[in-house]
């Protein structure tokens, strides 16, 4: 019988098992061999119809979404929060049903409320997958993530990951500490403590203020992005950026002064010279546009179980 995913939407990393990540990764795979090819494209969802809806930035997550969609034959629809009717006070679930009137499938969506994918889940039929939802979950950079570990590494089991940065406002942290965990690996958060949720140990990882101690117990550092945009409280969580990159900022000078050579990855997008230096992003030592490379794979994988799931059940439109 042909393996499906155990959820029909994709909200978080949470509600996935360990199975259905190694289902992602498997079919990762060989999409994976097929965007080797000279013709990049399969005709599996040709009768699928994706909406795409960014109510929040995005570069890399909204064109490699855009890329895999089309790479796997679906039809593809659009939506800006910016140029839409949603500034002239429409609602979510009044924009999303209006869009869901012309026979769509599946929503991919990116929205500043942690929560709104869920939200969304509960009021429509489409399959919904979250492309970040506020400071909640970023699960598609989070497989990503994981399966660039995987291919640079050999596997994810017993590997450890630490986890730098601002970890409070990150979703892609809190993915990626679901993920890796599912996955059997080590992972540490560091950074200064006003970054660092208070309960986080309970998820099971370790705690670390400093920045030299995390990289020599590591096998990869994910560098974390200072999310300037939402550091919106009246006290500030450091004194300078150019303090949190004195005492948090990954250097070629560190890394070539560890006693093994670790992976260097970041999600993106990059402030260079805060977290990490241009040296050390464009070093051989980073993954980081491999990492890029195998989130179309990663998100045409999603997509495909996620639509043989709804036509195993009569779903699709
Ligand atoms: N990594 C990531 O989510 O990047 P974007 O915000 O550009 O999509």
């Amino acid at each position: 019988m042909e393996k499906t995913l155990s959820v029909k939407h994709l909200i978080g990393i949470k509600d996935l098992t360990k199975e259905d990540i190694e289902l992602i990764f498997s079919q990762a795979d060989e999409f994976k061999e097929v965007l080797n090819r000279p013709i990049k494209k399969v005709p599996s969802l040709r009768d699928v119809t994706v909406a795409n809806l960014f109510f929040e930035n995005s570069t890399r997550t909204r064109l490699s979404f855009e890329l895999a969609e089309k790479r796997l034959s679906a039809d593809v629809v659009n939506f800006s929060a910016s140029t839409s009717s949603v500034k002239k006070g429409e609602t979510l679930v009044d924009t999303v049903n209006n869009i869901l009137s012309m026979k769509v499938d599946m929503v991919v969506m990116r929205h500043s409320s942690p929560g709104a994918c869920l939200f969304l889940s509960q009021h429509i039929d489409a399959s919904i997958v979250n492309a970040g939802d506020g400071t909640h979950e970023h699960p598609t950079q989070a497989l990503l993530d994981a399966y660039s570990i995987r291919e640079s590494l050999g596997g994810v089991k017993g590997k450890k990951v630490a986890i730098i940065g601002d970890i409070l406002h990150s979703r892609v942290a809190l993915s990626n500490i679901y993920c890796l965990k599912k996955l059997g690996a080590e992972v540490m958060v560091c950074g200064p403590s006003t970054l660092i949720p208070r309960h986080i140990a309970h998820l099971g990882v370790k705690i670390e203020h400093d920045l030299r101690t995390a990289l020599e117990w590591c096998d990869v550092a994910n560098m974390l992005r200072i999310q300037l945009e939402r550091q919106d409280v009246g006290v500030p969580y450091f004194p300078t950026l150019r303090e949190y990159s004195l005492q948090y900022g990954l250097t070629k000078e560190i890394l070539d002064s560890l006693p093994k050579k670790i992976v260097v990855m970041h999600p993106g997008p990059i402030n260079r010279g805060v977290e990490i230096t241009s040296e050390v992003a464009d070093s051989k030592q980073s993954i980081i546009l491999n990492q890029v490379e195998n989130g179309v794979a990663i998100r045409m994988a999603v997509i495909f179980l996620l639509s043989q799931r709804r036509r195993s059940q009569g779903e699709l439109n």
